[in-house]
């Protein structure tokens, strides 16, 4: 009988995707996927450094996990992803019922900590991913494909080009023969994903670098790969020829997430972002030229070390200024080991969660108008899946709003007009057109 993996994943979409490769990889080595902790013979959990909150939720699961392992000693217990990287050794001795940490550049030799245990956080020179054999078949017509990874940007708060290391493109053959087995399963939709996805540099076929522009106006070209997308950007690293790509590819959708993390021009520089917020705003109205339909999406930490309350109102101005179609707002989570947790006067929990709210509630009123300004148009949807109740199916706008309707199953992967009829909290429903 086949071993049972269980793995449950936290953070970012990329490490979603690597969940997908580590059941790959798995797989190989006689595993199959199970949604049960209680019956698994290995358990992973992927994880997340980003913020305090996220790194201590795997401890508490851990916790959870700790009986099964008593009640079964041969059952083995996996950490992955960016907390293993960032505490490797402390985990196991934390947990004593962890038997190996992996971190994300080392998952190709998964297999070998599985059998011995241990801790592998190194960052090797190779493509982990050309090691790994390919992930599970895709049954949903949507998948994501990390094309970067690795942050060389080192904003002040972050965790990430500690945990995931310094940034590397994979190669764009590579990418393509990805793309294409992939539209060949019946994804319709592709994400590219990296940390700094729009640095992207990779080697092209005949030596010299892509641009991610040029990578996407390739993708663009294969058939069955009906819509593309990516996240998540840098605005330093909007080029031209990329701006001119929104304009250009039918098949790339009108939404963008490009954060901006604050609105005042002293925090971005205490945050080494490196551009000020006018640059943003005009880099925006850029964008916005070459593709007028485009929704904007961002990232904002309230709370930064110092931030005064004129400053908080900058970044409050700058949300109205933007009027994003949808945004994540964080408040700022001190990270052991980045240049911010030991600088300036850390803003008091109080404060934070007032801003939050504040910030929260402009950002949560035109996302609603955005969705409500859908009411009464004709959609094109990706059709992803059956919905709740009878009859229904659910798929996406191209702006990425869930939308419900009345129609076949076998429209699921297909791209189908829907007309809008009303916005509901989370999402939108309509009908079918004729
Ligand atoms: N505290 C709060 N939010 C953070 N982010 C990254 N690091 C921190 C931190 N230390 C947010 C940023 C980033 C998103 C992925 O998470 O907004 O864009
Ligand atoms: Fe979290 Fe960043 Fe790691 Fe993704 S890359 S899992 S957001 S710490």
């Amino acid at each position: 009988m086949a071993k049972k993996l269980f793995v449950k994943t936290y953070g970012c979409q990329m490490n979603v995707y690597d969940s997908e490769r580590m059941l790959g990889v798995m797989a190989a080595e006689g595993y199959e996927a199970t949604d049960r902790a209680e019956e698994a013979d290995l358990i992973l959990l992927n994880t997340c450094h980003i913020r305090e909150k996220a790194a201590e939720k795997v401890y508490s699961e851990l916790g959870r996990l700790k009986p099964l392992k008593e009640a079964r000693p041969d059952l083995k217990i996996g950490v992955a992803g960016c907390v293993a990287q960032a505490e490797g050794e402390e985990i196991l001795r934390r947990q004593p019922a962890v038997d190996f940490a992996v971190g994300p550049q080392a998952y190709h030799r998964l297999p070998a900590l599985v059998a011995k245990g241990g801790v592998d956080t190194e960052f090797p020179l190779e493509d982990k991913f050309l090691k790994m054999p390919a992930a599970p078949r895709r049954r949903a017509p949507t998948a994501f494909l990390t094309v970067q990874e690795g942050c060389d940007k080192f904003c002040a708060f972050c965790v990430v080009p500690y945990t995931r290391g310094a940034e590397v493109s994979r190669p764009a053959a590579r990418l393509l023969g990805e793309a294409r087995a992939l539209a060949e399963q019946g994804v319709r939709e592709i994400t590219l994903l990296g940390q700094n996805v729009n640095a992207y540099h990779g080697e092209g076929p005949e030596g010299g670098d892509w641009s991610l522009a040029r990578l996407l106006r390739e993708l663009a070209g294969i058939e069955g790969i009906e819509r593309l997308r990516y996240t998540t950007s840098h605005p330093n690293d909007m080029s031209d020829d990329l701006i001119a790509a929104h304009g250009e590819l039918e098949k790339l959708m009108p939404y963008l997430h490009l954060p901006v993390q604050s609105g005042s021009d002293r925090v971005l520089k205490a945050m080494n972002r490196r551009h000020r917020a006018d640059d943003y705003l005009r880099l925006i109205e850029r964008i916005r030229a070459a593709r007028p339909d485009i929704a904007l999406s961002g990232d904002f930490i309230v709370g930064f070390p110092g931030e005064t309350e004129a400053e908080f109102a900058d970044t409050l101005a700058l949300a109205e200024a933007v009027g994003y179609g949808s945004a994540f707002t964080f408040k700022y989570s001190s990270r052991p080991g980045t240049p911010a947790a030991g600088a300036g006067e850390q803003v008091p929990e109080a404060v934070k969660d007032e801003r939050l709210a504040r910030l929260n509630a402009v950002i949560w009123r035109d996302q609603k108008a955005f969705q409500q300004s859908m009411v009464g148009r004709r959609l094109p949807v990706l059709v992803e899946k059956a919905g709740r109740m009878e009859g229904q199916m659910v798929g996406k706008s191209p702006w990425l709003h869930a939308v419900h309707f009345q129609a076949a199953p076998e429209t699921a992967g297909q791209v189908v007009e829907v007309d809008v009829v009303e916005s509901g909290p989370n999402s939108l429903s309509g009908r079918l057109a004729a």
